[in-house]
């Protein structure tokens, strides 16, 4: 599952021990393993390694300069969705030509920006997208390679947030119109349009949910290239899933299992855009307990981490595993589980500083005894965990920390007051 382990009681990330670590880099503090991050992308590389694809890393879930360059030394491509995304890819060394970019609503500055330094792919999700990147590229005498968004109508079974292959959702043409893009679009000047791209959702633990839709897209690009057109390459998305809770997520083996047989034999360049399935597990939120009160029957933990570093649970009711750094009476989780319940523990909501009653990481958890000034762990954090923090509350952004070994690099400076008013200091 990942590199964070107990030793003698206290959580260690490979060989650090993260009681000295908050105590060196302070807290809220981002953690990440560098062992499980090399762990999961190598998983997931050896698993699909038959159809030789394209791995192109999903920077939205984990934006770090110093991972994106971990990753693009393993081999990594990228998948972006934003000018923002593609200048972080470039500024960690990506090939433009191995970068795809994704997205609805793509500006005409992000399209040119992107034409400029010649991203590999565009992911296109609509007609009238695809007519102004195709008359931007014309008019900057280059052609465009574009994979055409299909929304397959497939439930993903995962929060409706997060739900993106489902025909209400915004994304993507759904199948039906896509026959009539291709020929719409087909020898326009400026373009070149020979890919379907499909994402249904993250994270998508029901490998069925993969197969339904790689299934209908290879119907459709069976049916293209019936109707006289060329189709290099399939992006299958992202959405793999990761460990929030033990063995939850199914093993890249087991995706694989399902999806290369689908893939064999079509004569396709395939892409493959998964984020939190490398990173999730690869990072934790390390916060310090403020106080502890009593409220009614309820008892709170209140701790230094929030919504503005860890807005998932706020955001999709998502579910983090949460446990002291160094447990009272040395309990210490057997497993990571939502319903998890040790003698001597007690029933707490841990809840962030934010004045919000939405800011909370964990409600009803069976925890150990915590006392003020007690560091807690958030689990399987390492992905849509920093890229979603905000300064809402004018709280600065924690640090983050790469740990190799018994080494410990900090990889983002912990914000300041001044970095919260710099941009406002016009005179
Ligand atoms: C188009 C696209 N590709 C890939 C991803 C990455 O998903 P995950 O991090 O679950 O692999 C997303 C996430 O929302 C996405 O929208």
């Amino acid at each position: 599952m990942d590199h964070f382990e107990y030793r003698n009681g206290i959580l260690h990330c490979e060989s650090v021990d993260l009681v000295d670590l908050a105590g060196r880099h302070g807290t809220p503090l981002y953690v990440y393993s560098r062992q499980t991050i090399l762990d999961h992308y190598g998983r997931l590389a050896t698993a699909f390694a038959e159809v030789d694809p394209w791995l192109c890393f999903s920077i939205k879930s984990c934006g770090n300069l110093s991972i994106l360059k971990l990753l693009r030394q393993q081999g990594c491509a990228f998948d972006v969705v934003s000018g923002g995304e593609v200048r972080r890819a470039l500024e960690a060394g990506a090939d433009p030509a191995r970068i795809v970019f994704a997205g609805v609503g793509k500006s005409d500055e992000e399209i040119n920006h992107a034409l400029d330094v010649g991203v590999g792919y565009f992911n296109v999700e609509s007609e009238a997208e695809m007519d102004n990147l195709a008359s931007r590229a014309a008019a900057a005498g280059k052609t465009a390679s574009a994979a055409l968004r299909v929304n397959p109508d497939v439930d993903p079974k995962t929060h409706v947030y997060t739900t993106t292959g489902k025909r209400e959702t915004k994304f993507g043409v759904d199948v039906e119109r896509a026959r009539n893009v291709f020929k719409t679009f087909h020898g326009r000047k400026g373009l070149n349009l020979d890919a379907i791209h499909l994402h249904i959702g993250s994270p998508v633990n029901d490998v069925s949910a993969y197969v339904e839709s790689i299934t209908k897209g290879l119907r459709l690009i069976d049916d293209l290239r019936g109707d006289g057109y060329t189709i290099r390459s399939l992006n299958i998305g992202g959405g793999y899933g990761a460990d929030y809770e033990t063995d939850q997520a199914p093993p890249a083996m087991q995706y694989a299992g399902a999806i290369v047989p689908l893939l064999r034999g079509h004569d396709l360049k395939i892409l493959l855009e998964p984020g939190r399935t490398i990173m999730g597990n690869a990072g934790v939120l390390l916060c310090r307990t403020l106080y502890t009160k009593a409220s009614g029957d309820k008892q709170f933990v209140i701790v230094d981490g929030s919504m503005t570093e860890l807005i998932r649970p706020c955001l999709y009711g998502a579910f983090h595993f949460v446990w002291p750094v160094a447990p009272a009476g040395g309990l210490v989780p057997p497993q990571r589980s939502a319903t998890l319940r040790l003698d001597g523990t007690r029933l707490v909501d841990v809840v962030g500083p934010v004045c919000e009653s939405s800011d909370f990481l964990a409600r009803e958890r069976y925890l150990p005894p915590m006392e003020r000034g007690d560091l807690l762990c958030v689990f399987t954090a390492g992905a849509y965990g920093m890229v979603m923090a905000s300064q809402y509350n004018s709280r600065p952004r924690p640090a983050e920390v790469l740990i190799e070994g018994s080494a410990a690099r900090v990889i983002r400076r912990r914000e300041t007051y001044d970095d919260l008013v710099e941009a406002e200091r016009l005179d």
